[in-house]
């Protein structure tokens, strides 16, 4: 898509993490990893593709990196100090927007010097973004933890085309009102010229407030899904603000699933497994949000009631570490670990758990091949922007084998409708759910599952980042 010569670079992403993470080892040598998320999940790939630069975190303290190429593309590293880490990162990114975007399902802190150091490191990353783009350059800018950064850099660099896009829902207003400095994000996500969401929903609520809290004349329209943006006027300049659903680079896994190396995995895994008759599985970064204890549970009764016979199902539940040192995780993990050790208690026997429960990252292979062995994929967010596993395993299910749960709250859902979709709130009816999946009919599996296809296929992430950049106007060929 562009050069990187040396006056700059034409179109960047800006996001709060590299695509990889720096990883400090015991014997004092560092190594690069891929960085942990749906974010990284679906950008990485576009941007490879058409060779950009990044702006972003190397997601370890003090780390003093200079800028690099990585397989032909551009990394410039953000350096955070360890108390940034904890009050940027950890406090207001994670202990304060996260839990308030995602419904309140935990208490959003709100503490000033989080927020001070939430204004001093987005400036830092508009300023990194500013020395290293073109004169009129495309920049998109990523979300919640850089919501400053479009006014920001406009500021600085009035020349450049500035995207954002918010991987997180949006909160209703009535939530998005408790938080202190609810007018300086308004006014930083106003610097971009197209703001995007997930959904209709979060861009009308962001109109709500353009209105509410900078006294703008926003349009008043309904917002479509990739059409009809909604217009905000600010000064001489016209803001858009439209839903652009996220997904995945469908054909790739699709290919991956099929090769015959990860066929061979799957059964491999099958095996290992003892057998059973059925497996299901749950992949996700070990988060609140994620709904792990709400399968556990269901999971837990349907053994408890004798519907499901602990010889016939074996779950696997793939969990990546993310933000250990933030309270609510910790006090998660435990819970989630003691729901692990007692279901196991209860239902396993010797050499035949029947939950396996890995607080690890697995390669993209690896997890393919979980994805192809699993009969039932069980996806239970009580809040998701969109999540993008469920979007995994249907690409990965060229069998047309398998079957999704999946939550009704996260965003995927309004466009997945063909999956078994649950209220995760209601346990009653995730246990049914769970029932009717794992005792699907084979014929009505593959017709749930060529529908679901048929979405994931011809929604990937390239059409999601092209009908963004359109929208953007950006001047660069995608
Ligand atoms: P989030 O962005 O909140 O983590 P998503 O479902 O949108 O949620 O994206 C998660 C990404 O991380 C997906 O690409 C998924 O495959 C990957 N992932 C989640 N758990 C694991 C794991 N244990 N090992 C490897 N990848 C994982
Ligand atoms: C979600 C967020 C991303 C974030 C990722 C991993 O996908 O939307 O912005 O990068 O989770 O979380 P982490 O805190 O480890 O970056």
């Amino acid at each position: 898509m562009s050069s990187i010569g040396e006056n700059g670079a034409d179109f960047l992403v800006v996001a709060n993490r590299l695509p990889v993470d720096l990883e400090r080892l015991p014997d004092g040598t560092q190594r690069w990893k891929h960085s942990p998320g749906g974010l990284v999940s679906a950008l990485e790939p576009f941007l490879r593709v058409h060779s950009g630069a990044w702006v972003g975190w190397p997601g370890v303290a003090d780390a003093d990196v200079e800028a690099f190429e990585e397989d032909g593309l551009q990394l410039h590293p953000v350096s955070l100090s360890s108390a940034e880490v904890t009050d940027y990162y950890e406090g207001f990114s994670n202990g304060t927007l996260w839990p308030l975007y995602h419904d309140v399902v935990e208490r959003p802190a709100f503490h000033r010097r989080w927020w001070n150091t939430y204004v001093r490191v987005n400036q830092r990353f508009a300023d990194v973004t500013a020395k290293v783009a073109a004169h009129g350059a495309t920049v998109w800018v990523q979300d919640y933890q850089l919501q400053l950064v479009p006014a920001m850099l406009r500021e600085l660099r009035p020349d450049l085309r500035i995207g954002f896009f918010l991987h997180i829902p949006f909160p209703p207003v009535e939530l998005f009102m408790q938080l202190p400095w609810r007018t300086e994000i308004i006014r930083g996500l106003l610097g971009a010229d197209l703001v995007g969401f997930h959904r209709p929903g979060g861009a009308q609520n962001f109109l709500w407030l353009a209105r509410r809290l900078v006294g703008l004349e926003p349009s008043r329209g309904a917002v479509g899904v990739r059409t009809r943006p909604g217009v905000v006027q600010v000064g001489d300049r016209t803001v858009r603000v439209g839903a652009f659903p996220i997904s995945i680079d469908s054909s790739a896994l699709d290919a991956l699933a099929r090769s015959k190396e990860v066929q061979a995995r799957a059964r491999q895994i099958r095996e290992d497994l003892g057998n059973p008759k059925k497996v299901l599985l749950g992949v996700d970064r070990l988060d609140y949000t994620k709904g792990i204890d709400v399968r556990l549970r269901a999971l837990n009764e349907l053994l408890e009631d004798g519907r499901v016979a602990p010889e016939d199902v074996v779950m696997v539940q793939l969990a990546t570490p993310s933000r250990e040192r933030v309270e609510h995780y910790k006090q998660m993990r435990g819970d989630i670990e003691r729901m692990v050790g007692r279901l196991n208690g209860e239902f396993s026997r010797v050499g035949r758990p029947v939950l396996h429960y890995l607080h690890q990252s697995v390669d993209r292979k690896e997890l393919t091949a979980f994805m192809l062995a699993a009969d039932v994929m069980v996806v239970t967010p009580v809040r998701d922007g969109m999540n993008l596993v469920c979007k995994e395993y249907v690409a990965s299910r060229h069998d047309l084998g398998g079957a999704l749960v999946l939550s009704e709250f996260a965003g995927a859902a309004a466009e997945l409708t063909s999956a078994f979709l649950v209220n995760p709130h209601d346990l009653d009816g995730v246990k049914k759910a769970l029932e009717d999946a794992l005792a699907l009919d084979p014929a009505e599996g593959r017709r749930r599952m060529r529908a679901l296809r048929r979405q994931v296929l011809t929604h990937d992430v390239d059409r999601w980042a092209r009908s963004f950049l359109e929208a953007l106007g950006a001047q660069t060929a995608v």
